[in-house]
């Protein structure tokens, strides 16, 4: 699953996730839970996350050797947010090469930048459970609690404005090209990432089947 920061990767990769029964592998998740345990790679990523940097490719090439090893991978899995950059898309190709494993689809979800920076900001999450709140549209029933279990709802460190415009000219310079790669070799679908998230979903199972 790819695409700009806030347009639904790990929206729409977790229903993929739910509809098939597979992992969801989200390198930011996985980033976001080492930084909060403080671990050796939560140390080396943080700084990088919180400028909206991305994380150097050795380091997340590695992450996804050693994830997709595990047992759970066996029958499939959801990639969301990796591949970004073309060096780990072709660390990523001999990887799965060496395992024997095709994608089904490379799906890059599109939407006006507008419409990003206004997500992102709207953006809450659960510090506990990882539920996710719009201020805008979903917001928490009491403000700065989880509704589902009662965790602090808070802002994600890089949903700042400034974080939020590197992060999106990040993209730009250095993952937008990934759908590049995917295109040559035939694999990629563009899905507009705009309407309801049901209405999304609607067009990437249509993507995946098709
Ligand atoms: P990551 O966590 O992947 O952040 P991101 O790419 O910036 O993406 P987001 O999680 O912000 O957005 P999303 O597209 O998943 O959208 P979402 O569904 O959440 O990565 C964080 C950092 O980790 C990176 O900046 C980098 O430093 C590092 N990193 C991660 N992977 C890396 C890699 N491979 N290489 C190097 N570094 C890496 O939706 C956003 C919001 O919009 C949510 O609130 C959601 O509810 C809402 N929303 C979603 N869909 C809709 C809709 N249709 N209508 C209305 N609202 C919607």
């Amino acid at each position: 699953m790819l695409g700009a920061p806030g347009v639904g990767k790990g929206t729409q990769a977790k229903r993929i996730a739910e509809g098939y029964g597979v992992p969801q592998i989200s390198t930011g998740d996985i980033l976001r839970d080492a930084v909060e345990r403080n671990t050796p790679l939560g140390t080396k990523a943080g700084a990088y996350m919180n400028r909206g940097e991305l994380v150097p490719d050795e380091i997340m090439i590695a992450l996804i050797r050693e994830r997709l090893d595990e047992v759970d991978c066996q029958s499939g899995f959801v990639l969301d947010g990796f591949p970004r950059t073309n060096r780990q898309a072709v660390g990523l190709e001999k990887l799965m090469r060496s395992l024997g494993l095709k994608f089904d689809a490379v799906i890059s979800l599109e939407a006006e930048r507008e419409v990003l920076v206004q997500r992102l900001l709207a953006r809450r999450v659960c510090r506990r459970c990882g539920a996710d709140y719009s201020m805008t549209m979903r917001p928490s029933k009491r403000e700065g609690a989880c509704d589902l279990c009662g965790g602090e709802v808070v802002r994600r460190p890089d949903d700042n404005e400034e974080t939020i415009r590197n992060r999106l000219e990040v993209y730009q310079r250095q993952t937008a090209a990934v759908k590049g790669f995917y295109a040559k070799r035939g694999q990629l679908r563009l899905v507009d990432g705009g309407g309801s998230v049901d209405d999304v979903f609607a067009r990437v199972e249509d993507a995946l089947s098709g």
